[in-house]
């Protein structure tokens, strides 16, 4: 059983293995992709009935323009069957979404819906869920440095600028421009893989992860909460001692 008093803040999660999914099943990828969806749809529900106050999905990394033209298209248009199908319950339940990444370059009609979302929701205080997508941690790195480079120049940080933890922080995707969401506590990946693809490297610093072997569309609630009971069991010393 969860303790309820000590559910994590924030929750990031790799949800991965919708393609083994679909292979298994002798379906197309996509298909894969749209379980996988399903399976997110439940797990944003009961992030807000728990209290998580932030999850973060990875949807889509920088990487992920190397797969075919038909498999990066599906999953942006399951991304519009999600908002058409989920945002007005997710208004409802007060859930702010917000986009970590350069969604400037997808598909203008899944621009056009991730824009209604943000817009929708902007005001709600409940469970904040990020949704990582053409997200790469180094690529976020690199923006904040060019960021501040560039507003020292233009005078909005002073010219004596010292280049801080803090500064970095707060020019991340994570930072200012989403409301500065905590690191996150607790990293999830599924499918079996046990690597971070890109995912949160500096926000990560002192995360507990949590692998599982269960593929993205299958993973369940009882999964979910399995994991954070785990989470729960952890020790976080943060370089300190007891
Ligand atoms: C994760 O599932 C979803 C995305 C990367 C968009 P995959 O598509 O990576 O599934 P596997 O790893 O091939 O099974
Ligand atoms: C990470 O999964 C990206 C997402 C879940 C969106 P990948 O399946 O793309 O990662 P690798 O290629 O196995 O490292
Ligand atoms: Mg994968």
């Amino acid at each position: 059983m969860i303790d309820r008093n000590r559910v994590p803040e924030h929750v990031a999660i790799i949800m991965d293995g919708n393609g083994r999914w679909a292979k298994k099943r002798l379906l197309p990828r996509v298909a894969g992709h749209n379980a996988g969806m399903l399976a997110m749809k439940e797990i944003v529900k009961v992030s807000s009935t728990l209290g998580v106050k932030h999850l973060t999905v990875y949807a889509f990394s920088t990487e992920n323009w190397k797969r075919t033209e038909d498999e990066i298209s599906g999953i942006f248009k399951l991304l519009i069957k999600y908002v058409d199908s989920e945002l007005d319950e997710l208004n409802e339940n007060n859930v702010k979404v917000r986009i970590l990444g350069d969604y400037s370059v997808i598909p203008k009609a899944a621009i056009d819906r991730l824009e209604k979302s943000l817009k929708t929701t902007c005001n709600n205080t409940g469970l904040q869920f990020n949704i990582a997508l053409n997200y790469g941690s180094r690529a976020e790195i690199v923006r904040a440095v060019n960021r501040i480079n560039r507003d020292v120049k233009e005078g909005i940080l002073p010219e004596d600028t010292e280049v801080t933890e803090e500064l970095i922080s707060r020019y991340l995707y994570t930072g200012e421009e989403n409301g500065n969401i905590p690191d996150p506590d607790l990293i999830i990946r599924t499918s079996g893989e046990e690597r971070l693809s890109n995912f949160l490297l500096w926000q990560s610093a002192y995360s507990e992860f949590a692998f599982t072997d269960v593929l993205w569309p299958d993973f369940t609630p009882t999964e979910y909460e399995r994991l954070i009971e785990v989470y729960q069991n952890r020790d976080r010393r943060f370089g300190g001692r007891k």
